[in-house]
């Protein structure tokens, strides 16, 4: 391990550094949790520098991470259900309420965010909407979770993400969606609708009671929701492309496409027509989806591929370490865009992200990172192996649902002056 380390390369960006090199546009300033998962109470105060949170297995380091997740749409990095959050201890049968708050700099100034859920009351009958988590933003409460992408935004890559590329299409679909989040707050909103309305007309099929006005009105809203979703979609993938294509560096450069019926049409020709394509489409399969009960088509029945452009290999082929560093640098190509394009950066959480990586990939990250001058909070069980990052990074000890200050790792004298 230490000679890995002292065969990196030196960080060139951070050898001057001793504090945040500079802050970046969006990041988390504070952050507390209370009864969350192992969490009694804690407090997290950062500085602006990506953040690294090092501890033995189980010491909550995960578990810290998937709190900031939940300061974004949808269900958070693990897609945990709200109930399982609460801190359970010994002899406990009903799930106990939780909360995570934050302070956010922006460009537009501090914001608060708030989200959690109340203890759910003994023996009592707890509907289903004690399964959701309320969001609160600035005091208020927020009309949905969706909301939360209008603050800012947050992209995670997790050990249990390392099959993104070569499993199934549905995560790698949320995947993307979160990406467009950050440069079109709506499209959480539209996602969210969009799969309303689907679930709404499946019920409805498979009750065999429904009218066509209703019906038809629920294909409407997945038409105008979806053929918007497709086309965000569609805009961000090329884009992404461009900056991919263009980026130096250690990790490999990916090319992205989108794979289904409705993004075609889009390809072919104006959404007014690909609208009235969807809408006739879904009119017409109602017969079969009341069967199977979803919908044939839809912007739900997307798939993002992905390749490896220098092996020009499907990413799905690609070894374990390429399938991983290819979705680096679709992250960091993300942030680069976001950065140009919004002039804030999204946060990123990147757990156990030191896996199959080598140390030259580490290091670059490490570099991009830094050059990004993005909140990372990257977590790992030895520090050693962030030592590259030296002072440019806030160290935190995480040790038994505890958060410690922690000095820089120990750089072996070669890398930091
Ligand atoms: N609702 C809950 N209440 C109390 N403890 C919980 C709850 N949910 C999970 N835990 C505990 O949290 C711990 C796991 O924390 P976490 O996944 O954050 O660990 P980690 O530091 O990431 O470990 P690793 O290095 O193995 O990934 C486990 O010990 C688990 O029992
Ligand atoms: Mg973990």
């Amino acid at each position: 391990m230490t000679e890995a380390i002292l065969r990196q390369p030196p960080l060139a960006a951070v050898a001057a550094v001793t504090g945040p090199k500079r802050r970046p546009r969006v990041w988390l300033s504070r952050l507390t949790l209370t009864d969350f998962r192992g969490y009694p109470a804690a407090e997290l105060t950062a500085d602006g520098r990506p953040l690294v949170l090092c501890g033995p297995n189980g010491a909550g380091k995960t578990n810290l991470l998937e709190a900031i997740s939940f300061l974004a749409p949808g269900r958070g990095l693990r897609r945990a259900s709200a109930g399982d959050i609460g801190r359970r201890t010994p002899g406990q049968d009903t799930p106990g309420g939780w909360a995570v708050a934050a302070r956010v700099v922006t460009p537009d100034g501090e914001r608060q965010l708030g989200t959690g859920r109340e203890a759910e009351t003994p023996g009592a009958e707890n509907d289903r909407k004690s399964e959701r988590r309320t969001v609160k933003i600035d005091g208020a409460v927020a009309r949905g979770r969706h909301s939360l992408s209008e603050v800012f935004s947050v992209v995670w890559l997790t050990p249990q993400m390392d099959g993104l590329l070569r499993d199934g299409p549905a995560p790698r679909r949320r995947f993307l969606d979160r990406l467009v989040y950050g440069f079109d707050p709506a499209h959480a909103r539209r996602v969210a609708a969009y799969e309303q309305a689907l679930r709404e007309r499946a019920r409805l099929l498979r009750s065999g009671r429904a009218e066509d006005a209703w019906l038809a009105a629920l294909e409407d809203a997945m038409t105008r929701h979806g053929i918007a979703i497709a086309a965000a979609r569609r805009a961000l993938v090329a884009r992404l492309n461009a900056v991919c294509a263009a980026r130096p560096g250690a990790f490999p450069a990916p090319g992205l496409a989108l794979d289904g019926a409705v993004e075609a049409w889009l390809e072919d020709g104006p959404a007014l027509e690909a609208e009235d394509r969807l809408r006739d489409g879904l009119a017409a399969s109602r017969a079969r989806d009341g069967e199977t009960g979803g919908a044939s088509l839809g912007p739900h029945r997307c798939d993002l591929a992905v390749c490896h452009l220098g092996r020009a290999m499907a990413a799905g082929l690609c070894s374990t370490g390429e399938q991983k560093a290819l979705l680096v640098s679709i992250v960091l190509a993300h942030t680069q865009l976001l950065t140009l394009e919004h002039g804030g950066p999204p946060l990123l959480l990147l757990d156990e992200i030191a896996a199959h990586l080598d140390g030259a990939r580490r290091t670059a990250l490490y570099e991009e990172i830094l050059d990004l001058g993005v909140q990372a909070w990257m977590t790992g069980t030895e520090a050693a192996v962030f030592a590259p990052l030296g002072r440019a990074a806030q160290f935190v000890r995480v040790e038994n649902a505890a958060l410690h200050p922690a000095p820089a790792a120990e750089n072996h004298g070669k890398i930091m002056p």
